[in-house]
This record gives structure tokens, sequence and C-alpha cells, in this order.
């Protein structure tokens, strides 16, 4: 039961840049010839607005609001309680992708030396059922774990799936990829900010902590993504891909720290990828997909 809720609420965080748009009012004058109707709030943020962003104020609204790319992370942004819901939606480690076993923002727990205090269980349960009820309504569906041996992916989520199968951590400790972590940026070193999985991007010092969480369909985003094996003909099955182009694009994106995306650890990703890849194509991968159990908080 709650593998397949986790699977399916993961297959919403991949997705809900398109969801968080749908809630957005409209520009006036929408004339793009769609017949969509005007978005209305969900119960999802109804919930949110009326349960959930109330005890944010309280209890955390002093130290989590700003612009993104403050310390500690401004999960609450930077438009007051109105903006909280776009601002918590858009972090996927905050909501762990509606899985509450992935959410920071359940999870956090007493912080701060004791300034920052957890939540009491009537609490969590308030955060719980909103997690559920916005997995719900966004219709998320699990990804069935991909068939054993090299058999060919028949889509995006399916070959990322099968990718974590054949993702291990020998390689990943040979490869040096888990020296992304202390990567050095004109704001200090990656896992300063990412070390509990800021934007997606989960860069830790503990090296096996860190390939667990990258095998999650939440994280393994940031150093891979799946493309169409054959452009011109989705059929040909898919393939995955290091995700060069993100890490590229990240390095000179105003308002996240500058970074050479050339340094060393471009070139020991790309050794993971074809460690991997020679695991995918001699049959010897583990089986199950994804993770399904939630890491231990
Ligand atoms: C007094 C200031 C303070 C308050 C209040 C506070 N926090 Fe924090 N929070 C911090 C600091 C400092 C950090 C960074 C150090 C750490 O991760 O423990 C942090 C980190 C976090 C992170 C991890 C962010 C990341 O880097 O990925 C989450 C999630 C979080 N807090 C949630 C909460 C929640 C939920 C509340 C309200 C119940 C809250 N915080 C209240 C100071 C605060
Ligand atoms: C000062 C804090 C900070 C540091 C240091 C930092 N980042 Fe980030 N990064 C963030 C925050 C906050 C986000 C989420 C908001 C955003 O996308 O800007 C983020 C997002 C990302 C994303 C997700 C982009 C996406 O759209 O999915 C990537 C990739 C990334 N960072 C890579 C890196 C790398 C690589 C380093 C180290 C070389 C690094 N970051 C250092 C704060 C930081």
């Amino acid at each position: 039961m709650r593998s397949t809720h986790f699977l399916a609420a993961l297959a919403m965080a991949l997705g809900s840049a398109a969801c968080v748009g749908s809630l957005d009012p409209m520009p006036p004058g929408d004339d793009d010839g769609d017949d969509d109707p005007e978005p209305t709030e969900s119960l999802g943020q109804a919930m949110f607005t009326t349960d959930v962003a109330p005890m944010l104020t309280t209890a955390c609204a002093a130290c989590h609001t700003g612009p993104i790319d403050g310390i500690p992370l401004k999960f609450l942004g930077n438009g007051g309680a109105t903006g909280y819901y776009a601002a918590v939606i858009a972090e996927p480690s905050v909501t762990g992708g509606f899985e509450p076993g992935l959410a920071n923002l359940l999870n956090k727990g007493e912080h701060d030396g004791g300034n920052a205090r957890a939540w009491t269980q009537g609490e969590k349960d308030i955060i719980i059922e909103w997690l559920l009820t916005e997995a719900e309504e966004r219709g998320v569906v699990p990804v069935d774990p991909p068939p054993t041996g090299t058999t060919t992916p028949t889509t995006s989520r399916e070959a990322l799936a099968q990718w974590s199968s054949c993702m291990s951590i020998d390689d990943w400790s040979s490869s040096l990829v888990y020296q992304w972590a202390d990567k050095g940026s004109d704001r200090g070193q990656c896992m300063s900010c990412h070390n509990q999985g800021a934007g997606g991007f989960y860069a830790s010092d503990d090296q096996n902590q860190m390939f667990e969480m990258n095998r999650y369909e939440l994280y393994i985003t940031t150093f891979f993504t799946a493309t169409p094996i054959n452009i011109a003909d989705p059929t040909a099955g898919y393939k995955v891909v290091v995700n060069e182009a993100k890490l590229r694009a990240k390095a000179n994106t105003v308002g996240h720290p500058a970074y050479n995306p050339d340094g060393n650890q471009m070139g020991y990703l790309n050794d993971f990828y074809e460690l991997t890849e020679a695991r995918r194509l001699a049959g010897t991968c583990a089986t199950g997909g994804f993770p399904t159990v939630p890491p231990a908080q």
C-alpha cells in the first residue's frame, strides 16, 4: 500500500511543474484557442491555505521566508503567506513529491539548536493529510518495476527505474562521482546547500546516503535523464543519458551560485554512467526499480 503510494507520489514530483502551472491564474486575454476552464483552487490548495499555512507562519516563517537562494532554504518563498503554496510546491525535497516518508517539511524535526521546534503529532497528521490529498488529486501513478535483463524500456520512467536498479554503490565509490558533494561554487560546496535535497539535488558528505538518495525518482534526475532511442520513433524505446544539460544550465543560472561544470566531477559522472550501462547491457542489474521504502529520517 505504502510503496505503491510512494511511487505514485514520486511520479508526481516529476510532473509537478506542469500542475503548478495550471494553478497559476491565467493572464487576461487567454486566447490560446483551447477550451480549458479557468483554473479553480484545488482541494489540496484549500487544505493547505486553511490548515497548513497558519502552522508554517507560527512555527517556521521566521527563518524560512526570503529569496530562494538564501540560507537556510527559503522554502516559504518571498511572497508572504499567500505565496507559501506556490513556493512549497516548487521545492521537491520539502514535499517529498507528496510522499510523507520523503517530505522534509514533515520530517525535519527539532533543529537549529532547539530554536526550531518539531511538529506535534496532531500537526503532523494535518500535514500528512494534506500531502496525501495532493498526491491523490494530482493523479499520481506508480511505475511498474521494469523487466529484468537488458529489455529496452518503453517509457522514460521505466528507463529511469531500470537505471536506478542498475546503479551500484561499488561503481559509485570507484568512479568518484560522489565528489559532486564537495564540488565548489562561488558560494560554497554543493553539499552546503544540497545536503537535504534542495531543488531535487541530493549531495551529501555521506557517500552511501548520497548514493541511496540519488536512486529515488525524486532525485535521480539531477544526474540522469531519459530520452527516446530514436527521436523520430518513440516506439523504439527509451534510454538513459547523463543530464549534462541540467548541470551545465545550473552552473550559470541567475539566483544560483556559479560553478565550473567542466571540473573533474563531470568526468566522474560519465565514468559512473559507463559502469552502470555496462551492468545494464550485461543483464546483471538488481531488480525492483526505484527504491520503494522511504529512507530512515
Ligand atoms: C529559528 C530559525 C528556524 C526556524 C523557526 C525553523 N527553521 Fe528550519 N532550518 C533552520 C536552519 C538554521 C536550517 C539549516 C540547518 C539544518 O538543516 O538543520 C534549517 C533547515 C531546515 C530544513 C532543511 C532545508 C534544506 O537545506 O534542505 C527544513 C526542511 C526545515 N528547516 C524545515 C523547518 C520547518 C518545517 C519549520 C517549522 C516547524 C522550521 N524549519 C523552522 C532554522 C529554522
Ligand atoms: C548557496 C546555496 C547553494 C549552493 C552552494 C549550491 N546550490 Fe544548487 N540550488 C540551490 C537552491 C536553493 C536550489 C533550488 C532553487 C533553484 O533551482 O535555484 C538549487 C538547485 C540546484 C539544481 C536543481 C536545478 C533544477 O532545476 O532541477 C541543481 C542541479 C543544482 N542546484 C546544482 C548545484 C551544484 C552542482 C552545486 C555545487 C557546484 C550547487 N548547486 C551549489 C542552492 C545552492
